[in-house]
């Protein structure tokens, strides 16, 4: 049967999620935030809110103004839904434990509200990415918020580019939904998508390279070398979510290694960007790795914690991590 078109509900609906917990209602509060936030960057600069607020969060990044208002949408959407009982955010400190009167529901929801801030005043692809949890108890504590990843139920972002996408997984499958702006709704564009197994693009940001290890270094020098076996493109949009999407679709491999100078311990968030990530790839038959461990297999320590991370066709991921392994 050709699904494609179904909007959301109906393919929610169809794809009977099982758990003790509402997973289609969860799925579909997110949708609707995604669509909330994808209004308010389509008209960003139309209504001042465009530009920097002055202050700092915690990841010690200036935050941006869109940064605050996809924070708030995010929460003011699950808070009150009823599937949820703790959230966190990379802009927040601290994580929201919802009260007993409150309705709560079994799932916790780590996000990075606006990802790809240094792309927003230039009208560049952002996104949105979401992690989901089991918690033990409507009680959650930060045991809760700080599972490895391999627990998580269901993953995706949104991607506000020249249309709006909505991505998840949930198990089964990763699917991708485009929004049609006109009548408000997700309609499935591509179901149980698979990366390649190899692709010939990568992406970093290649201004950091001088402090690359070796075995990162020496892989990517291979890749451009005119008698290798083939040859590899460099794209770099700088939002992790747009740079993932596009190798989802196209394969190759997304790398932002450990740089001692800038990011000793590598940039991206583990619980809002590289682990949510790692479950979509993995769903798609992809990988994605620290450089010696598999990111979903890592043990948080931290809501804010950061890791190397890469991500992308299977075989480039264990490319990257065999030549790490010789130059260690
Ligand atoms: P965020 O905007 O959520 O803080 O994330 C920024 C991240 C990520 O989107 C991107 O891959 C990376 O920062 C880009 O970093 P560089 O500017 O150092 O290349
Ligand atoms: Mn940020
Ligand atoms: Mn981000
Ligand atoms: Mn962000």
């Amino acid at each position: 049967m050709n699904r494609k078109g179904m909007t959301l509900s109906q393919h929610l609906t169809e794809s009977r999620l099982c758990g003790d917990g509402d997973m289609a209602g969860l799925l579909t509060t997110l949708a609707s935030a995604a669509k909330r936030i994808s209004r308010e960057v389509n008209r960003a600069g139309l209504v001042d809110i465009l530009g920097f607020t002055g202050e700092h969060n915690v990841q010690g990044e200036a935050v941006c103004k869109l940064d605050v208002l996809a924070h708030d949408m995010m929460i003011d959407a699950l808070r009150p839904s009823g599937h949820v009982c703790a959230l966190a955010s990379e802009e927040a400190e601290h994580p929201l434990f919802l009260a007993p009167h409150e309705p709560r529901g079994p799932y916790v929801v780590l996000f990075d509200p606006l990802d790809g801030s240094s792309n927003i005043d230039a009208g560049i692809t952002i996104g949105t990415i979401f992690s989901i949890y089991r918690a033990q108890s409507a009680d959650a504590t930060l045991s809760d918020l700080l599972q490895s990843g391999s627990r998580q139920v269901a993953a995706g972002y949104a991607l506000y580019g020249s249309s709006t996408l909505f991505v998840y997984t949930a198990g089964a499958g990763v699917h991708s939904y485009t929004l049609d702006a006109g009548v408000g709704e997700f309609r499935l564009t591509h179901e149980n998508l698979r990366m390649p197994e190899r692709g010939t693009i990568y992406s970093a940001n290649e201004a950091n390279y001088p402090r690359w290890c070796a075995g990162v270094q020496r892989y990517i020098d291979a890749l451009k070398d005119p008698d290798g076996p083939c040859t590899y493109s460099a794209r770099y949009v700088g939002s992790l979510v747009a740079d993932f999407h596009r190798t989802l679709l196209y394969g190759g491999l997304f790398l932002y290694p450990a740089d001692p100078r800038d990011a000793p311990n590598g940039k991206l968030r583990l619980l809002y960007e590289a682990a949510p990530l790692a479950r979509i790839a993995e769903a798609a038959g992809g990988r994605a790795s620290t450089g010696s461990e598999d990111v979903l297999s890592l043990q948080p320590t931290a809501l804010h914690q950061r890791v190397p991370l890469f991500i992308g066709s299977a075989e480039d991921v264990s490319a990257v991590e065999a030549s790490i392994r010789q130059c260690a």
